[in-house]
């Protein structure tokens, strides 16, 4: 049988090494014992932006870019998106099982009792201007609520980890919903703990003069859909910001600030909303084939909502999107928008310029739209990628947590500046 190993001959030594190959990785630090000689470091990997680096093992999430297949612990996304509910993904996704009733009971009820924040959190969101975006707005409370919960520093002990993680699941909602009643200028609602995740949310967003607001079957169950859809995605962006910054043991609302606002980035979770303004731009069906020019030419814009790291074929989180536009524009009508994001996929996947690339729709090019229709403002899209993605951040960072093998992130670099020289006082510089 062959070996699971390979070998790597230094050509400036001529010495040959023999290294283990597991799970198809070399370990890095297995490179540092090829020197030139003694005082040689050793052998390092240059690799910006993680492009071809497992950061680390995880049994969360299963992603094959070039077979656009998308699975929570073993399960594929269009199952859960058919038949599943955010919060039995969410426990899924925490604990690594689908629940059994009992044990889907206990969770729904301890995330129930959990959405309330403190008074005082209200008035630190009350000191942001009317015109505070609301992801700002979420990341900065996110953090707030490390000073409200001392003992979420204790990373090691396991009961107090999960309280913060179903605290974190529970008051998201609540948070997201607060940002856009400020900047509404509207008075906050308190959490129903008599509606389901996604109706209380509905609710907290929309209600206004009713004593009790009515959230349409259909437009709960998209929104649940969508959040399905954005519970976990491996190693992405704001994931790894939140690995790192919790590998220094800080508590799990630091760390989840980091994923908030790694998110908030138009290349990242930012893209639902740069989706929609540029839709906007575009205006109509005859720019189209223009701004794909502009595009092709490099000129200062990108085809926003197409393209990803990892797949390398359809987004499976755009197809199951597809599906449930066509649910809510039954209700709500249909997004003028749509037509022209029809037109641009259809061009774009006949174009050699997007097919030689590999580049088709990602979860954010019809998410948007969606959203749109529902009644949310464009600042709210990345708020609406938060919620769900606290799922998957709080369990990737309770994973590192546990990892034998993490340690606090801190990479290597490449020094490319001066070498040592010496002061220079003021007067003598040139
Ligand atoms: N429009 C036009 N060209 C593109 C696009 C795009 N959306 N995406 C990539 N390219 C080109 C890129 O210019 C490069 O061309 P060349 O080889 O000539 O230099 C080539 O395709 C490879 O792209 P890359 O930038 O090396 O790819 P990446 O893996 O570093 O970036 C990405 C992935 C998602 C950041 C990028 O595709 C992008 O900026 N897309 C638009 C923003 C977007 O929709 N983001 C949401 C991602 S999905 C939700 C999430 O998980 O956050």
């Amino acid at each position: 049988m062959a070996k699971e190993t390979i070998s790597i001959t230094d050509n400036r030594t001529g010495k040959t090494y023999e290294l283990p190959v597991e799970q198809g990785c070399i370990r890095a630090m297995d490179l540092r014992q090829i020197k030139t000689g003694a005082d040689d470091f050793g052998l390092m990997t240059y690799d910006p932006a993680f492009l071809n680096t497992a950061n680390c093992k995880s049994a969360i999430t299963f992603i094959d870019g070039d077979k656009g297949i998308l699975e929570y612990r073993g399960y594929p996304i269009e199952q859960l998106a058919e038949k599943s509910s955010y919060l039995e993904v969410a426990y899924l996704v925490m604990h690594g099982e689908l629940p059994t009733k009992a044990q889907y009971d206990d969770f729904v009820h301890r995330i129930t009792v959990h959405t309330f924040v403190h008074e005082n959190v209200k008035g630190f969101m009350d000191g942001f201007r009317y015109d505070a975006h609301p992801m700002s707005m979420l990341a900065s409370t996110v953090a707030a609520l490390s000073g409200f919960y001392p003992e979420a520093k204790n990373v090691k002990d396991k009961a107090t980890r999960r309280i913060q993680m179903i605290r974190l699941l529970a008051k998201m909602p609540t948070l997201a919903a607060f940002s856009y009643r400020h900047s509404q200028g509207l008075p906050y609602i308190y959490p129903d703990n008599d509606l389901s995740y996604c109706a209380n949310f509905l609710n907290m967003m929309k209600r206004i003069g009713e004593s009790k607001y009515k959230v349409n079957p259909v437009l709960e169950r998209a929104l649940d859909v969508l959040f399905i859809l954005h519970a976990d995605h491996e190693q992405n962006c704001s994931t790894t910001a939140t690995r790192a910054v919790g590998s220094s043991e800080v508590d799990p609302y630091s760390a989840v600030t980091a994923g908030v606002t790694a998110l908030y980035g138009p290349l990242h979770g930012g893209a639902n909303e740069a989706v929609l303004r540029m839709l906007r731009e575009i205006g109509s069906m005859k720019n189209v084939p223009e701004f794909i020019k502009r595009v092709k030419n490099g000129e200062g814009t990108k085809l926003m909502g197409f393209g990803h790291r990892v797949y390398k074929s359809y987004d499976p989180r755009a197809k199951v999107i597809k599906r449930t536009a066509d649910e809510v524009f039954e209700v709500t009508g249909k997004n003028p928008l749509l037509e022209i994001a029809l037109e641009l996929e259809r061009i774009a996947l006949q174009d050699d310029y997007f097919m030689q690339r590999k580049l088709y729709p990602n979860v954010d090019f019809y998410s948007g739209l969606i959203y749109e229709a529902m009644g949310f403002p464009v600042d709210m899209f990345p708020v609406l990628f938060a919620i769900p993605r606290t799922v998957g951040w709080v369990s990737q960072w309770e994973e590192m947590i546990t990892d034998n093998e993490q340690k606090i992130a801190r990479p290597r670099q490449i020094y490319t500046g001066q070498t040592r020289r010496d002061y220079i006082p003021v007067e003598k510089r040139a």
